[in-house]
């Protein structure tokens, strides 16, 4: 069955959904680090070993082994079999599905052609860009100080001078004019016929994030207007749903955990050429909340950088409010009037742009920034109105901790009495201030069962000992969520053959869980590895106590509720799972 639903439909489907936004309608999902944890829906625990990770798109559960993709887990979960799962995402991802294969592979054979298409129009444009008549399109670049280099890495081409060349190109090789609309290529006539809509241009090919190309953006070579012409949306191509230069970016992004966010294809190209590469461009557009998530699958901080014209537009400014909405850690450059990207890179150099990126605002001091330079606050009126422009972007944060620190910061950069700015921010959003936020205010204390914590501190110290642990207990064993994740990790990389020392345990863990190890050690120093095997033992022996009165309890509390339900056939099993607990205690 799977096999009649082509790889790339598929592909496509898991491209466009957002495995932790799918999840959590299922079940809450808590952010821990770059991951999501959860209680395992597949079997019971107690703490949370399901983990959805939006980098992979994949959930993982240490406890049961149950993992996979958003497929797989509507199979699991919804007991769907697989063409039902992947009929349910593709509704929800917007994609047309073959329904009947004998019908509708029609639509797949289009995309699917349409992909064939836009490849070979771009090798079409790029070998016209190393022709002749191609020179001046060379020159153009060059002259602007791009390289052959990148030229060659972003597959930039030229489209000629003509009305029928790529028609002509495409015809000859079998494709039908109808195809080549509908890769929105060429443009119908009114009196009939067609003619190619890209013409004496320079031609930026998108890709998506694994390089296909899904449509291209085409510059003129002088002052003349429109500057660009883009491919229209095809049934491969939606705007504000791509972001330039990501399936060159992509890993460097995740390496350095930010993304650089210019504006124009041109502002891209000069900082990735010197060397800047995580570094995105938005296609003139503000970005669009899939955007976000997009990137979001690659690293949590956005450094967004403006022309100075555009900076201090109020539309710009709200524009940033997707960040908070995405919990997405925002800074802005505006560079210094005058300036883009582009032409900054090129007078100032990559290290005074690296210079102006590190200096990033962030979103507060930023719009503050700007509306300062807009609005005299001296004046009371404007400063009332400073004020609420300003609670609109405080009021958005999720997080109230960090909300209460804003309010203190613009009571302080305002001079206005907090209580004031209080009052102010109830009546600006009611619905959505001071109900506090739940997930923040649950957070558990930190206390942790000091056994748990000595026995993960002696696998540390003693690597022999994991082995010897992990005979004996899983890592759902420990009640501290914390040290449960950190021995998982423990027994994973045992598994697999590797040393485990803090610093290699650190690159797996979330920093809230890392920062667990960093703690101070209360071990007494020069033990005999006998005597640290003993104590181990020891722990081990409490922990497993402690693990079946908890079964004991939970089981307990089951069968006076099958009791009462009367439902028989439970109480047996659960009957004998008590006396099995028991006989071994
Ligand atoms: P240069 O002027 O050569 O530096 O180009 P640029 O890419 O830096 O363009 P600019 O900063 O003017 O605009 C930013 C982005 O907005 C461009 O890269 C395009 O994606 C988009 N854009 C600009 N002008 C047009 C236009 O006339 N039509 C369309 N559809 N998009 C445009
Ligand atoms: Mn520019």
């Amino acid at each position: 069955m799977p096999g009649l639903i082509p790889e790339n439909i598929l592909d496509d489907i898991l491209s466009r959904i957002d495995i932790v936004e799918l999840i959590s309608s299922y079940i809450p999902l808590k952010r821990t680090g770059r991951n999501f944890k959860a209680c395992c829906p597949f079997h019971h625990e107690k703490t949370p070993s399901f983990i959805v990770s939006p980098d992979r798109q994949i959930y993982n559960c240490f406890g049961c082994g149950e993992s996979g993709n958003a497929f797989k887990f509507l199979m699991r979960y919804e007991q769907m079999d697989f063409p039902e799962a992947v009929e349910v995402l593709a509704r929800k991802a917007g994609v047309i599905l073959p329904q009947k294969v004998a019908e509708d592979n029609k639509t797949q054979g289009i995309i699917t052609q349409i992909y064939r298409i836009n490849e070979l129009t771009a090798e079409f444009y790029t070998f016209n860009f190393e022709s002749k008549e191609g020179v001046k399109a060379k020159d153009y670049l060059l002259g602007r100080g791009i390289s052959p280099e990148t030229i060659k890495a972003l597959k930039l081409g030229f489209a000629l001078d003509k009305w029928d060349s790529l028609i002509n190109h495409l015809r000859a090789k079998g494709f039908n004019l109808a195809l080549l609309e509908k890769a929105g290529l060429i443009v119908s006539r009114d009196g009939g016929g067609y003619y190619d809509r890209f013409r004496n241009r320079i031609v930026f090919p998108i890709f998506d994030v694994k390089g296909r190309v899904l449509g291209f953006g085409c510059r003129v070579l002088d002052n003349s207007l429109p500057k660009y012409i883009n491919s229209p949306e095809t049934l491969v191509y939606t705007k504000g749903r791509n972001l330039y230069g990501l399936n060159l970016a992509k890993e460097a992004i995740r390496d350095n955990d930010f993304v650089v966010v210019v504006e124009g294809y041109m502002d891209f190209l000069l900082p990735f050429q010197e060397g800047l590469k995580p570094i995105v461009a938005s296609q003139g557009t503000a970005l669009t909340s899939e955007q976000v998530r997009f990137l979001k699958r690659y690293t949590n901080n956005v450094i967004m950088v403006y022309d100075s014209d555009i900076a201090g537009e109020l539309a710009t400014l709200r524009s940033l409010d997707i960040f908070i909405e995405e919990e997405v850690n925002v800074r802005i450059v505006s560079l210094p009037k005058g300036f883009d990207p582009d032409s900054f890179v090129r007078k100032q150099g990559i290290g005074e742009f690296r210079k102006e990126i590190e200096n990033a605002l962030d979103l507060f001091d930023y719009k503050l920034k700007v509306l300062k330079s807009r609005y005299d606050i001296k004046d009371t009126t404007n400063k009332a109105k400073v004020c609420g422009l300003m609670l609109e972007t405080i009021n958005k944060l999720k997080n109230a901790i960090l909300k209460a620190e804003y309010l203190k910061k613009l009571s302080l950069q305002l001079g206005v009495k907090e209580e004031a700015l209080l009052d102010e921010a109830k009546r600006v959003k009611p619905a959505r201030f001071g109900q506090g936020h739940k997930e923040s205010d649950k957070k558990k204390p930190l206390s942790i069962s000091p056994t748990e914590k000595l026995l993960m501190s002696l696998m540390l110290e003693e690597n022999s000992l994991i082995n010897r642990i992990r005979e004996s207990l899983s890592p759902q064993d420990f009640v501290d969520e914390r040290i449960c994740r950190i021995v998982s990790v423990m027994f994973n990389l045992v598994e697999q053959g590797k040393e485990v020392k803090p610093q290699t345990l650190m690159n797996h863990l979330e920093d809230e869980v890392s920062s667990l190890i960093c703690e101070p050690e209360f071990l007494p120093e020069g033990l005999s590895l006998e005597h640290k095997e003993r104590m181990a033992d020891d722990c081990l022996k409490r922990i497993k106590n402690e693990g079946r009165r908890v079964k004991r309890e939970r089981l307990h509390e089951e069968i006076k509720a099958a009791q009462y339900a009367g439902d028989e056939k439970r109480l047996n099993s659960l009957m004998e799972e008590f006396h099995l607990l028991i006989k071994k205690g």
